[in-house]
């Protein structure tokens, strides 16, 4: 098995079983209290998601899902999570895909700005970096030290600061 043999696609209502159960095993129950979780509760809208699943034959092994938001009322901007791959199918690069292939389609469609809360170490590998502390706040407690952006428009993230909200 290697990262170039799955097929990356966009998630489809057949998926859900197999998204809960992926879910599940990396979060437990608690993935319902995470920042993500949260902040998507907010949008109502159906328009400006992305999400993504990693399918090796038939077995679903890996997805990821972004919220559009605002921050400070700004628009253009994504929150990136979660982002999770099956325990049998990780070190294999399909994570990596999965945040190449989603930035690619936020550019796609128009945005400036990927967000994330995570691990620096990680998500450096795909061009991920701190957003200056103090720059952007969230409605719910979250690490803003692990808080992370990528630019898709380049010099953008000074435009980014405030309040994240769910995009309406
Ligand atoms: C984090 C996660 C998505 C990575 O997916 P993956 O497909 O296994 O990762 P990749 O194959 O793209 O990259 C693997 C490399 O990243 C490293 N890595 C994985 N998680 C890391 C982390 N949290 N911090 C630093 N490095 C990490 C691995 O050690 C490996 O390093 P190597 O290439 O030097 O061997 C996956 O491990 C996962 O689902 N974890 C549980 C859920 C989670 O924590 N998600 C992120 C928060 S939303």
């Amino acid at each position: 098995v290697d990262a170039a043999s799955a097929v990356i696609r966009a998630q489809e209502p057949q998926d859900r079983a197999a998204l809960d159960a992926l879910h599940e095993q990396a979060f437990g129950p608690g993935r319902f209290a995470r920042s993500a979780y949260r902040i998507r509760e907010q949008v109502e809208a159906t328009r400006g998601f992305i999400n993504l699943c990693a399918c090796l034959g038939p077995e679903l092994v890996g997805a990821v899902d972004l919220t559009p938001i605002t921050v400070g009322g700004r628009g253009g901007a994504l929150l990136l999570g979660p982002l999770v791959i099956a325990d049998a199918y990780k070190n294999k690069g399909i994570g990596l895909r999965l945040m190449q292939e989603s930035a690619a389609q936020a550019v796609t469609d128009g945005n400036a700005v990927i967000l994330l809360v995570g691990d620096l170490p990680y998500y450096a590998r795909g061009g991920y970096q701190c957003v200056p502390r103090g720059q952007i706040e969230f409605p719910a407690p979250v690490d803003l030290g692990r808080l992370l952006y990528l630019e898709l428009k380049p010099g953008v993230i000074g435009a980014y600061s405030g309040l994240v909200c769910g995009a309406r």
